[in-house]
């Protein structure tokens, strides 16, 4: 029999430590703000109602994640995680309540979901942890048959207490109705003058309820950030991870220690990926794909066999079959690369079609163009797209050369098989298969002279 759950996210705290105007709860991991993955994590254990705590400022933590689904319990004053959770209470339908924190991104979905189980109408499941160090938490603590008693917070704990290195991760699953009765109990008759929703526990005892325990399997799981140090140390978890599950599944990761996802990386077989890449979005890579170091990708889609080369930068690109880009290559949004294109060092391509086997090898500006197959664009070609104000196309038929140092004026059309020369500004239509040029005759100036520099 599987009981309706309520899933409530603490989330009210201010974040002073973080020194920044932006809700603690949203600063990013892998560009996504902490609150989002646990929310991602609540998501799929199914709840029958999702609820957030939120705190003053947290406008903006409402704008930001403002989807449908989820519901929000303002609380005005952080008066404790007691008090937290009498904000929600109001709304809360599910008959177990799992609460969970907004700092605590990196939960998985196993460890809630074995918690989970030991929770029933007349049990709650605590989530604890032994750790070396426990300082700060609060302490589990036990009679000596082994059953919890409650928790004790540190700022209340004596030597003795202290010496406790079973943990209260924060994590727990409630029958929601004794809860309700718990809540209306609690004083701030404590160290902080707080609500602790802690003091629930002892209140459960008292009543002769079971106590069930999970523990966590690494314990970055139950990891909060303070500050940006601790989130600096969960983004490098997070991406090990990641890292680690890539490599599982047969990517080549150089280093997986310097690697960094952001999104969604799919990755067929024998892909290969140096030091130093960063991955956003939504990233695909068809097999044999080999991306050379320090190159950032963004929403772009790779075919088979495609190379990048060092330190390029992709974004909402498309790339055909054993095309190859960089070193130092720029594609930018609606660059599309036919099969077999070559885009080399310093060309930038947006919003263009590049047909199938051309080539843009050095120095070049590509923009709202079309480009047929087989084309070679000579190095510092620049398409000029722009007057100012409007955006004009350039197209270039199969087959063209270009020769280095062309200016081409949009509007314009270079038909097929043309040939421009080198060095030509070109504001009007080439004609197919013939020469085209634009070019200042050459002057030798007889008896000109250095000037000298006078002693
Ligand atoms: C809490 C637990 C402690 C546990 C620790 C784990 C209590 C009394 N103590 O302590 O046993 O070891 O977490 O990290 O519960 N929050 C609100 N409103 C409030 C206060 C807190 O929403 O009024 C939220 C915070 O944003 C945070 C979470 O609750 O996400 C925990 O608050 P925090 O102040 O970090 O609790 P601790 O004192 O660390
Ligand atoms: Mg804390």
């Amino acid at each position: 029999m599987t009981m309706s759950l309520s899933i409530v996210i603490l989330a009210a705290g201010q974040g002073k430590r973080m020194y920044s105007a932006l809700p603690k709860v949203l600063h990013p991991i892998a560009a996504k703000p902490m609150l989002a993955h646990v929310i991602d994590t609540a998501r799929a254990l199914q709840p029958s109602q999702l609820l957030v705590v939120y705190g003053h400022g947290g406008e903006a933590v409402r704008a930001r994640m403002s989807d449908g689904d989820l519901l929000w319990a303002h609380q005005a004053e952080q008066l404790g995680t007691g008090h937290a959770l009498q904000q929600a209470l109001p709304q809360l339908s599910g008959e177990l309540t799992l609460v969970l924190y907004g700092d605590v991104p990196l939960t998985r979905l196993a460890t809630l979901q074995q918690l989970l189980a030991q929770a029933g109408r007349e049990q709650i499941a605590l989530l604890t942890d032994h750790l070396l160090n426990p300082t700060g938490y609060g302490r589990i603590v036990r009679n000596a048959a082994g059953a919890v008693q409650g928790i004790v917070e540190e700022k209340d704990a004596d030597a003795q207490t202290r010496k406790i290195n079973e943990i209260n991760t924060g994590m727990m699953v409630l029958p929601t109705q004794h809860l309700a009765q718990w809540l209306q109990q609690l004083t701030n008759n404590n160290a902080q003058g707080e609500y602790y929703l802690t003091d629930v526990i002892a209140l459960a005892v008292q009543q002769g309820m079971p106590i069930a325990t999970v523990s966590p399997e690494h314990s970055w799981e139950a990891a909060g950030v303070n500050n940006k140090l601790q989130l600096a140390e969960l983004e490098r978890i997070y991406q090990r991870e990641q890292a680690k599950s890539l490599l599982a599944a047969g990517v080549t990761l150089a280093d997986p220690a310097r690697f960094d996802l952001r999104g969604v990386l799919q990755a067929g077989r024998d892909v290969s990926i140096d030091v130093g890449c960063v991955f956003e979005g939504d990233v695909r890579l068809g097999d044999n794909v080999r991306i050379g170091a320090h190159c950032v990708l963004r929403n772009v889609q790779l075919a088979a066999g495609v190379e990048v080369a060092p330190f390029s930068h992709l974004d909402g690109a498309v790339v055909g079959e054993n095309a190859k880009v960089g070193p130092y290559a720029r594609l930018r949004p609606g660059a599309d690369l036919a099969a077999e294109v070559h885009v080399g060092n310093f060309v930038e391509v947006k919003n263009s079609r590049i047909g199938k086997g051309s080539k843009a090898n050095h120095l070049t500006y590509i923009g709202d163009a079309s480009i047929g197959a087989a084309v070679n664009v000579g190095a510092g070609t620049i398409t000029c797209n722009y007057d100012g104000v409007n955006k004009f196309k350039t197209v270039i038929e199969d087959n063209v050369f270009v020769g280095s140092g062309t200016m081409l004026v949009a509007p314009l059309t270079l038909a097929e098989g043309s040939t421009i020369g080198a060095g030509s500004t070109i504001t009007r239509d080439a004609p197919a298969g013939k020469l085209t040029l634009e070019r200042n005759r050459q002057l030798t100036v007889a008896g000109w002279q250095r000037p000298i520099k006078a002693k």
